[in-house]
């Protein structure tokens, strides 16, 4: 008798917790959908951060994304860049003047877009304008297809900022 007794009265008292738990959930949920409601959509919440840390101000994203790029080029290893250079290698040669599939990447970095006189570049590439400063290298080779649309470099990129930073530092040692 008196285990039936307590087992009833622990099964109420976790059916009445269960059903506290689940009320306060619902009313959890409510008072959430409520408040979201009154602060409006997420724009709003967008804007709010961004008057907060003063980046309406034009172009004060991309100055900060500057120079993250700057530190992470700085940071870059000619010795690891060597190692990551194998996945060029199929393509590309370090010898002036000795073109594979790809044109020869000696001295690159700083080298006209496309410059490469008995090199049969894809239009895109040839009429792209500018110099392959490590920026510029950094943007291309995260993914060149969507960096120089129409390119015919079959190469998907190298996800990796520090990959690339690597690569570029030692592109830069190539050229003597
Ligand atoms: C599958 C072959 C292939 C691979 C792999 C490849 N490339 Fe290329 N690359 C090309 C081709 C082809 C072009 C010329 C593209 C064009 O004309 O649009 C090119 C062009 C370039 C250029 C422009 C050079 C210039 O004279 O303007 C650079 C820089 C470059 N590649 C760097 C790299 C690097 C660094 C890697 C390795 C991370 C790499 N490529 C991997 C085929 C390749």
């Amino acid at each position: 008798m008196l285990d039936t007794m307590t087992l009833t009265k622990g099964v109420a008292a976790l059916c009445g917790a269960l059903l506290i738990f689940l009320l306060g959930s619902w009313a959890g949920e409510e008072l959430y959908h409520v408040g979201y409601d009154s602060h409006g959509y997420d724009d709003h919440h967008d804007q709010a951060y961004k008057i907060d840390t003063g980046e309406e101000d034009a172009g004060g994203e991309e100055v900060e994304e500057t120079e993250d790029v700057a530190a992470i080029l700085a940071a870059g290893d000619p010795a690891k860049g060597e190692k990551v250079f194998g996945k060029c290698k199929s393509c590309h040669k370090l010898e002036d003047g000795a073109n594979g599939t790809g044109p020869y990447l000696y001295a690159v970095v700083d080298r006209a877009i496309g410059s490469v006189e008995d090199y049969n570049y894809s239009s895109a590439m040839a009429s792209f304008g500018g110099d392959w400063t490590p920026e510029n290298l950094y943007g291309f080779l995260e993914k060149p297809k969507s960096y120089m649309p129409g390119t015919s470099m079959a190469f998907a990129g190298l996800a990796k900022p520090t990959d690339r930073a690597d690569l570029i530092a030692f592109l830069e040692t190539v050229d003597d």
